[in-house]
């Protein structure tokens, strides 16, 4: 089974860090994808916690490499935080490869992350203000720094020739904001280059070498497909690609490799950022589950948006990945409430819809179509066998699966790796 994608069904948030540490502990390699350090995962393993942002959850397993893609955008002086926090904490590095070809998030990009976002004035979307719009525009607009121009010093100072100037302008006479120095990007740059230049390779062989040996590749994907910027909630989206086919471009793999696309949906939805949010609750329902849930951001530690399960939403993602399977994540988030509202379609100026619609102001004000399922009230965490879980509990899921599509092979009950039900054959 070489090649299998983990990918998030909603809005992000789903809970991926943890299933992919989990498939990591049979993988060969993990290979993130694409997004930067707007994404965060936290993996709780033996009571102890650890948080990433741009490292492949795989990083805990010591036999297991770990890819940084040539799709993700990295910005050196958070990946060098993240990654002498991980030494503090005992992790070994020695797996690590950073893909010559990822592009690099620039001093100017979270700064006009941040001059945009207040330029939109209500219309804003909610970034994460990590710069990592502006480093993808970039990258499309082909003036992009790229992880491998750290090892050609002479190279970088010619191109900082060449684009501090259009950022400069847009800084200064747009914004009135300060400009940047070609001396000082090259001096903290190559500052990075010679503490990263053990990690930079192109991966390019190390990926196919383990392909043609058909070993056991996991691709993990950041945010989730409702934020893809081609398939989700545009504008309110990232700027990269977090669905199924993304995770193939931004790791270089072809997709006749793929064995299995492994969902990752969360029990009831969330989202961080502006946009529509069918689901979505007020008051007491949704403190209850913003607190139960832990909804916080990881990277920014804003509260997040929270509502019902939305299969509409799911669906959408099942079919556009063609997910093969689903893992069902905090189901126990949901253990006092009772009933448990499920939206099922939308209706929309009189005409229903099973799936999100592409204009995002019938999304926005439409309206959901709910079946009320009921609850199990009574704690789940410690249950470690499906046959186990409440006959409620098993109903929810076994409604979730009709509603979206796919089976529910694995169900999460608690953020620790052991709180975790594997349904039928493991992947
Ligand atoms: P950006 O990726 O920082 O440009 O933010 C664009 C939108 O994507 C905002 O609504 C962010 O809150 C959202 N976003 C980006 N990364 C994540 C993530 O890892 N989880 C959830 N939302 C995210």
């Amino acid at each position: 089974m070489p090649v299998v994608i983990c990918v998030g069904g909603q809005w992000g948030d789903e809970g991926k860090g943890k299933i992919v540490d989990l498939l990591a502990e049979a993988a060969d390699m993990v290979v993130r994808s694409q997004g930067g350090n707007n994404a965060g995962h936290t993996v709780v393993t033996g009571g102890r916690e650890f948080r990433f942002n741009l490292i492949p959850a795989g990083i805990l397993h010591p036999t297991t490499s770990c890819v940084i893609g040539n799709g993700v955008v990295l910005d050196p002086r958070g990946l060098l935080e993240e990654l002498e926090g991980l030494e503090a904490a005992g992790a070994d590095l020695a797996n690590l490869v950073i893909s010559e070809r990822a592009h690099m998030i620039m001093p100017y990009h979270p700064v006009l992350d941040r001059l945009e976002e207040e330029a939109r004035g209500d219309d804003r979307l909610g970034t994460t203000y990590r710069g990592v719009g502006p480093a993808y525009s970039d990258k499309v607009r082909r003036i992009g720094f790229r992880v491998g121009d750290l090892t050609k010093p002479r190279f970088l100072e010619k191109k900082l020739a060449f684009v501090l100037p259009l950022k400069n302008a847009v800084l200064d006479r747009l914004y009135g904001a300060p400009p940047f120095t070609v001396e000082a990007i090259l001096a903290e740059y190559t500052g990075y280059a010679a503490r990263l230049a053990r990690y930079i390779r192109d991966p390019f062989p190390l990926v196919q070498g383990a392909l043609a040996r058909g070993e056991r590749i996991v691709l993990e994907g950041a945010q989730g497909t409702m934020l893809d910027l081609d398939l989700g909630t545009y504008p309110y989206v990232t700027s990269s690609y977090p669905s199924a086919g993304g995770a193939l471009a931004g790791a270089g793999i072809g997709p006749r490799h793929v064995t299995r696309t492994l969902g990752v949906i969360k029990a009831y939805t969330t989202r961080v950022g502006y946009g529509p949010f069918p689901t979505e609750l007020a008051g007491a329902a949704a403190d209850h589950l913003r607190e139960t849930g832990r909804e916080y951001g990881t990277t920014t530690g804003r509260p997040r948006r929270v509502g019902w399960f939305d299969a509409a939403v799911a669906r959408y993602g099942v079919q556009v990945n063609g997910v093969d399977a689903i893992a069902l994540t905090k189901l126990d988030v949901l253990d006092d409430l009772d009933p448990l509202p499920v939206c099922v379609g939308y209706r929309s100026k009189g005409v229903g819809h099973a799936h999100p619609m592409a204009n995002i102001s019938h999304l926005k004000h439409c309206e959901p179509v709910y079946e009320a399922l009921p609850g199990w009230r009574t704690p789940i965490a410690g249950v470690r066998r499906y046959e186990e879980l409440p006959a409620a509990a098993r109903g929810y899921i076994e409604r979730l699966e009709e509603l979206v599509g796919a089976p529910v092979t694995h169900v999460s009950v608690g953020p620790d790796r052991e709180q975790t039900i594997v349904r039928g054959k493991a992947l």
